[in-house]
């Protein structure tokens, strides 16, 4: 592992607007690959995960999108962001008016990145740095979990886990562009948003982010 995540964030990334956000500023890459080869040499791992904390995606976009126009959905009230990367629907959420927001990632590089991120932002955002979904759901009003459903296998426990939130009263928002995975029979689409990512992660670097509730609604 990385001496210090935190520093390798910082000299990997760049301090920026956020595109079609730009009243959020995150530490975000330009190119994938270079990084993730960084990411290889300095955790000494050649299969450590690619570093999604560096980018915002589609997903996440889409959510932070919508939380802006409807900030009446997270306005004092405590939020999760799963599988939050760089925090982004987080962040999101407490520029919108969250009371509390908490971002869970099990790459200790996103643990890090969320920290800088949300001080950049002057927010905090409390990190959870680990697999949360054999727990039970969270004790907060609405979960985020922006662009979850690009693997199989995580896929497959996201679903339940939400599930389970929801069925505690718990409101779900799913931010996806239409990934594989995406379980869409168990989802109501609630907004669809033009997002700017980039080539480096997707085919097309503008893309359709939708927003959805995991039913009923
Ligand atoms: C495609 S990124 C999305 C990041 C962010 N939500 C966004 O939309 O920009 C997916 C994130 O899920 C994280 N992840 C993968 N498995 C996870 C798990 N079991 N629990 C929490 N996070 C996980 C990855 O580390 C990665 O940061």
């Amino acid at each position: 592992m990385a001496a210090s995540p935190r520093g390798f964030v910082l000299r990997n990334t760049h301090l920026r607007p956020v595109p079609g956000l730009e009243e959020v500023r995150l530490h975000l890459a330009d190119e994938v690959l270079p990084l993730w080869h960084a990411v290889q040499v300095e955790t000494g791992d050649p299969d450590a995960a690619l570093p999604y904390w560096a980018f915002a995606w589609a997903g996440g976009l889409a959510i932070g999108r919508y939380l802006r126009d409807h900030p009446e959905v997270v306005a004092d009230r405590r939020v999760f962001d799963l599988a939050a990367g760089s925090g982004l629907c987080a962040i999101a959420a407490l520029s919108a008016g969250a009371s509390e927001a908490a971002g869970a990632d099990v790459d200790p590089f996103a643990a890090a990145a969320m920290g800088l991120n949300a001080y950049a932002n002057g927010e905090r955002v409390a990190v959870v740095r680990r697999d949360v979904l054999d727990d039970a759901a969270p004790d907060v009003d609405v979960i985020l979990a922006g662009d979850c459903w690009y693997d199989a296998r995580l896929a497959e426990r996201v679903l339940p886990w939400l599930h389970r939130a929801r069925d505690r009263g718990i409101d779900v928002l799913v931010g996806d562009p239409g990934r594989r995975y995406l379980p869409t029979r168990d989802l109501v689409e609630l907004a669809v948003y033009d997002v700017r990512t980039t080539t480096e992660l997707e085919d097309l670097d503008l893309k359709q982010g939708r927003v959805y509730a995991l039913g009923p609604v």
